[in-house]
């Protein structure tokens, strides 16, 4: 890894990867097996749970949660201090949850030196409570978003969106969970921080002396895809460990990195059973042992333990879809232990995992032809860079459509679309995988690829406030891989403006 480290300097020093002899570099990707944590764990610290954050609730039935946004410090290495941001405390933020038809609010000061955002992923409300880059909270201000839950049960997560700070503010600490739940209840564990386990899983670069390493955080020569840590947190915490009481544990995963591609799976390679994807439910449980997560995206599975095993859930290399220089450069070929998982001897036994989940209804049909064609290519969309003066797309609220999300560069990116939830038709013309077969709003988008989704709008209507698509690798986001789309009535069709102004800042005092 030390030797790794040192070629990346030299290369970088000389200027990246244009002027790079080819058999030079080649010769140094192939001499290189990828980054990995392996061995250097010894699972010393129990895994953090985000604490679940208790609302007010006010005489007129409105669930207040209040968040402080703020700069701390953590202890994540051993013996030393780093430098954090967290909502509520120094690092992450607790969790949200919600039920469906609650209304609820939030306070959200920010006490961080700089402006910042909070954008509610995955979320269905209107544009101008979307927390962001058109709803930014300036130091000292606090932004008041309310909206009633109108979702499935589903794990959504909260971070900041502010254009050209998401990566760094993500990096430095901010972000949470916000759990959606709904009637009737499903029976699969639900006992938070028991047997229904948050896991948000991100990468970090931290010096010894505890400083995050900031360096890498926007794309450039090697880094195509913005900063690869070698550290891994799990809700925070560093070198983890999380002791297993029942048979059946929910796992919630998050995929809070801001590069890293995560291919999850057990050291034993067992099976577990993936019961939702980023907007909810499956119809039926499924059966997996590896499961691709991009930035941005979530899942739930279900994993079955023995009384006394361990076993390690980590990231395997991951299947990029891309060439092999690339898939290097990406991390691809990385190997990184997450989390240990102890099973305590005798173990409280869980209900099976139901059979049938959710009655799913299919994938919706398009209402409106032709497909709406999206390229991602020389880190922009359609050629254009994010404009939060310029509408991208008008689409009618309620309405279906068919996004073709096209990757023409050999670059990985994603895509995640806001104020709407999808589901994937197929991926250059076969059925998506087990694993894109739910409700999602996140997706991988494989190099050279077109991912072509069936995408339902929410009824809200705003012809002033868009909503925002990008990629999710946030380094791609952050320079301008984004754009902006307007969800409209009929009604409201005709008030849509050419340009938008941002009048919606939240101020000081
Ligand atoms: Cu998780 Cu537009 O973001
Ligand atoms: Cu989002
Ligand atoms: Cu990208």
């Amino acid at each position: 890894m030390t030797t790794r480290r040192r070629a990346l300097g030299w290369l970088g020093a000389v200027g990246g990867l244009a002027v790079l002899p080819a058999a030079g570099f080649a010769g140094y990707l192939y001499a290189d097996t990828g980054r990995s944590n392996v061995g250097e764990l010894t699972f010393r610290n129990r895994l953090g749970i985000p604490p679940l954050l208790s609302p007010s609730v006010a005489a007129d039935g409105v669930r207040r949660f209040r968040l402080t946004l703020a700069e701390g410090r953590t202890e994540l290495l051993p013996g030393t201090t780093t430098r954090t941001w967290g909502a509520n405390g120094p690092i992450l933020g607790p969790t949200l949850r919600a039920r469906r038809g609650d209304r609820v609010a939030v306070d959200v000061r920010n006490d961080l030196p700089e402006t910042t955002s909070l954008h509610w992923h995955g979320m269905h409300l209107p544009a101008r409570m979307d927390g962001g880059p058109h709803q930014p909270i300036e130091p000292g201000a606090t932004w008041r978003p309310s909206w009633t839950i109108e979702q499935p049960a589903a794990t959504l997560w909260y971070h900041p969106h502010l254009h050209r700070s998401t990566a760094a503010h993500v990096y430095r600490g901010v972000a949470g969970l916000f759990l959606v739940n709904d009637d009737p209840a499903v029976r699969l564990p639900e006992e938070y921080g028991v047997d229904d386990i948050p896991l948000i899983v991100q990468d970090r670069k931290i010096a010894d002396d505890g400083t995050l390493d900031e360096s890498d955080l926007a794309f450039g020569g090697l880094t195509i895809t913005g900063l690869l840590g070698d550290k891994i947190l799990v809700n925070g915490t560093y070198d983890p460990y999380v002791e297993v009481v029942t048979e059946r544990i929910r796992l919630r995963l998050l995929n809070g990195c801001n590069a890293r591609i995560l291919y999850v799976g057990f050291t034993d390679d067992r099976r577990f059973s993936l019961v939702a994807t980023d907007a909810g439910l499956l119809r039926t449980p499924q059966p997996l042992r590896r499961l691709l997560l991009s930035p941005g995206e979530r899942a739930e599975v279900v994993v079955e333990f023995r009384g006394g095993e361990a076993v390690v859930l980590r990231s395997f290399p991951a299947p990029l879809g891309t060439n092999p220089i690339y898939a290097r450069l990406a991390g691809g070929s990385d190997t990184l232990d997450l989390l240990k998982m102890t099973a305590a001897t005798v173990l409280r036994p869980s209900a099976p995992v139901p059979a049938e989940l959710t009655p799913v209804a299919p994938a919706p049909t398009a209402t409106r032809a032709p497909p709406f064609r999206l390229e991602m290519g020389d880190f922009l969309l359609n050629g254009a860079t994010m404009d939060a003066a310029r509408i991208d797309r008008v689409v009618r609220a309620g309405s279906v459509e068919v996004w073709v999300i096209v990757n023409g560069q050999a670059i990985p990116h994603n895509f995640h679309v806001h104020g709407a939830s999808f589901h994937v038709l197929d991926v250059d013309g076969a059925p998506p995988a087990v694993e894109l077969r739910g409700a999602k709003d996140t997706v991988y988008v494989p190099p050279g690829s077109a991912v072509r989704l069936a995408v339902r709008f929410l009824d809200h209507s705003d012809a002033r406030s868009p909503y925002m698509f990008h990629c999710h690798v946030l380094a791609h986001e952050d320079a301008g891989m984004m754009g902006q789309f307007l969800t409209v009535s009929a009604q409201d069709e005709p008030s849509v403006p050419g340009i938008l102004d941002d009048s919606h800042t939240a101020h000081g005092g």
